[in-house]
């Protein structure tokens, strides 16, 4: 970046700077030596449009590789997977002079019909934010910026611009900012992106406690926060809140409103100039070498990463892998219109599909297997009962039917929120029909958002849950229901029976513009475990066409906050295949209701037929730490933890106990703690037992002469004494004393 002095530039300058040229760039000033940055969406693959206006994806972009969704990178448990797609993408955004992509999104998938969880990885905060984390470090270390969003609680797509996320704090702390921070200490993302709501009343795009006290006082950010596209509101409010780069532009009326904000005073000229520099600071990512990318290879590459996605949830009697057989009957419109990505401004013109009919047929006819193929429903007005008729017609006279079914595109996007759990009532009744028909039914799914197996579930053999897998999907669930590779994805984000067992089914998506986050920390699997509600497939479930055995775990304190852990892993199946290790942690220690388990650690191994590996993972302070709301700080306090190597949420394989020290807490005190507690707090306690015993003394009592009167008042509220000794005791010399670390003070009152 050329060194630019801000201190040359004029207030007019420095408040055009803060605003984008035009939609998707930021204002150049050439004779400054200021040159202009590039956005483009988005989390899977880069949409860039060189020409228009289009941010909800309306308008084909550049083709560019559709990588699988996060949905699917969630299911892949995959650091691999996600660093991958992170340096592909690099690679395809400098070709196209693309500077800053706009991804990953981390909001948490509070509710099974968020409209956006496509473009989410999980309901699980660690997990979300160590594959956000992989990722953005991936396309950073090619030259390209991220930009993390949607900062914060940007949860559901319902009155998105207005409604209030009202949450308390330990919920945001430890569920909804956690991600997040993650992401912001481990991978320094060149910008965070402001969310369109407003969190407990406070627009995201105005929200200093946010973008000013949590997100750089507190977690030390330092590169640029840029709103969501139109998020900002008032400008000059905005900008005193820490928001750095309203987009899109050109934003006059906003930028004037800077300028006369500055000029009356009611902003420094300071936060305009610190506002500046951090948007300057984007330019660091312009100027790389274009790349040139390879988009065969790309392509081959979106292939490969969706396998490690798709979760196969059941597999009676084995019948998954495929074998040999005469005939194979395919089903469904979606294996020749297949469904691979959501809608909205994530959606990206892919350079090629695979089709998944096609490549069956390929496959399929290697093993010398004829394919037949009904579409069984349609994704256009029809008549679906003929349409049924002919698959089930065909199921008849079929070996084994698979069946492609899915939300359509139309119930799932950027935008709104999804209506219902269930598939379309014609798929539903299609894949009944077509299961009692065929002697085995296997279903392979595509969909943003979990789906409810519940009507047809036992009606069928294997369910292959594919989500969206992008432009490659086509090609890996052929290779995974042949068994050319093994599945290997697992469920992050619970499959429940019924949309009333989630935990939100009452609050989502609120009403009268605020939703009420009533659930608190016990979202997803956390809440199921809790109240022990049966789930139809838990988080982490995924099953596998090998076995793995589990044994030895060993785990120990490795410092007062911190646990190490060992755990053996064995394939004792007959084909090499990738198992996820998911460690959590169970503890009732501290004073806050914990959840019955959380993910506290993970890894993803390849293990050959037969194989065996030691598995090392490191519970850090941040697996099991609570949000204090008395101090205002992360504790972990010393007590049992339990470490639990599961095979998903709600399966415990192996488990042991672990005593940690936690942390050293000094009494949390206020005015309204009782006497007991302000006179054995280090500090401050000797100096107020020498006041009190000098008060005391006058009535010939003592602290320490176990009286009446005496142990009434230490179980009183401070408040109250230093009202009843009328001024003899100051509030504020007591409360001074509680931040010095140090010698204990003297009185002075
Ligand atoms: C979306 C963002 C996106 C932006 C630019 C907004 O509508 O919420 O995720 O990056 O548009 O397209």
């Amino acid at each position: 970046m050329k060194y630019v002095d801000v201190t040359t530039l004029t207030l007019e300058e420095k408040a055009s700077l803060l605003t984008g040229a035009g939609f998707w760039t930021t204002t150049a000033i050439p004779a400054q030596n200021i040159g202009s940055v590039t956005f483009a969406d988005g989390p899977h693959g880069v949409r860039h449009q060189k020409h228009g206006m289009d941010h909800l994806g309306l308008y084909n972009s550049e083709p560019a590789t559709c990588f699988p969704p996060a949905v699917a990178v969630g299911s892949s448990w995959s650091v691999e997977v996600a660093a991958r797609i992170g340096a592909a993408l690099a690679r395809e955004a400098r070709a196209l002079g693309v500077d800053v992509l706009l991804g990953p999104g981390v909001n948490i998938k509070r509710s099974p019909l968020g409209g956006r969880n496509f473009e989410y990885y999980s309901e699980d905060p660690l997990l979300s934010g160590v594959l956000a984390s992989t990722y953005v470090n991936a396309l950073q270390e090619q030259g390209v910026g991220a930009s993390l969003k949607h900062f914060a609680a940007n949860d559901q797509e319902t009155e998105r611009m207005v409604i209030s996320s009202d949450v308390d704090e330990r919920t945001l702390r430890e569920i909804h900012l956690s991600a997040f921070e993650r992401v912001v200490t481990e991978a320094k993302p060149a910008t965070v992106m402001c969310s369109y709501n407003k969190i407990n009343g406070v627009h995201a795009s105005e929200n200093k406690w946010l973008l000013t006290d949590v997100l750089r006082t507190e977690w030390g950010y330092t590169g640029a926060v840029i709103s969501d596209w139109g998020a900002v509101r008032t400008r000059p409010a905005a900008a005193a809140a820490g928001l750095d780069l309203a987009m899109p532009g050109p934003g006059e009326y906003a930028t004037q409103s800077l300028i006369e904000a500055v000029k009356s005073g009611a902003v420094e000229e300071a936060t305009l100039d610190a506002a500046v520099g951090r948007v300057l600071g984007l330019t660091a990512f312009t100027g790389t070498d274009p790349a040139t990318a390879d988009l065969g290879a790309h392509h081959d590459l979106a292939r490969e990463l969706a396998a490690e996605c798709a979760v196969l949830l059941k597999n009676k009697d084995k019948v998954l892998p495929l074998k040999p057989q005469s005939s194979l009957l395919v089903v469904g419109e979606f294996a020749q219109t297949p469904r691979y990505q959501g809608g909205g401004s994530s959606h990206v013109n892919a350079t090629q599909v695979d089709i998944p009919l096609q490549q069956l047929e390929g496959r399929a006819s290697a093993n010398g297997t004829t394919v037949h193929y009904c579409p069984g429903f349609s994704l256009e007005p029809a008549d679906e009962d003929s349409l049924r008729e002919a698959a089930v017609a065909a199921a008849r006279a079929t070996d084994i039917a698979i069946i492609f079914a899915g939300n359509p595109e139309e119930e799932e996007s950027e935008g709104f929120d999804r209506r219902r759990l269930e598939l379309p009532p014609a798929q539903v009744q299609l894949i009944k029909a077509v299961a009692a028909a065929a002697p085995r039914t296997v279903v392979v799914l595509a969909n943003g958002g979990v789906v409810s197996l519940e009507e047809w579930h036992d009606d069928v053999d294997a369910i292959l849950e594919g989500f969206l897998l992008g432009q490659g999907g086509g090609k890996a669930i052929t290779d995974l229901l042949f068994g050319d590779i093994s599945p290997s994805g697992r469920l992050a984000e619970t499959i429940p029976y019924r949309l009333k067992d989630t935990p939100t089914f009452l609050s989502f998506p609120g009403e009268q513009e605020h939703v009420r986050y009533s659930e608190g920390v016990m979202v997803g699997y956390r809440y199921y475990e809790t109240v022990d509600q049966p789930v139809r497939y838990p988080f982490g479930h995924g099953l596998s066409y090998t076995n793995f055995e589990v044994s030895d775990l060993r785990a120990e304190a490795a410092g007062p906050d911190t646990i190490a852990a060992t755990v053996t892993v064995t394939n004792t199946g007959e084909v090499a295949a990738k198992h996820v290790v998911q460690m959590y942690v169970s503890t009732a220690a501290g004073p806050v209701q914990r959840p019955e388990r959380t993910l506290a650690a993970f890894t993803k191994i390849l293990l050959q037929a037969g194989e065996t590996r030691s598995v090392q993972l490191t519970l850090d302070r941040r697996a099991l730490r609570y949000w204090d709301i008395t101090r205002s700080d992360w504790v972990v306090p010393s007590g049992n933890y339990t470490i639990q190597v599961a095979e998903n949420a709600s399966e415990v394989l192996l488990q042991q106990d672990v005593q940690l020290d936690g942390d050293e807490l000094a009494a949390a005190l206020s005015l309204q703690s009782d006497v007991a507690e302000w006179v054995s707090h280090p500090v401050a306690g000797p100096a107020l037992r020498d006041r009190l015993n000098q008060i005391m003394a006058a009535n010939n009592q003592h602290l320490d002469d176990d009286s009446e009167g005496t142990k009434m008042m230490l179980s009183m509220p401070m408040n109250q004494i230093l009202s009843i000794l009328g001024g003899a005791i100051d509030g504020d010399w007591l409360l001074a004393m509680l931040n010095e670390p140090s010698q204990p003070a003297t009185a002075t009152a």
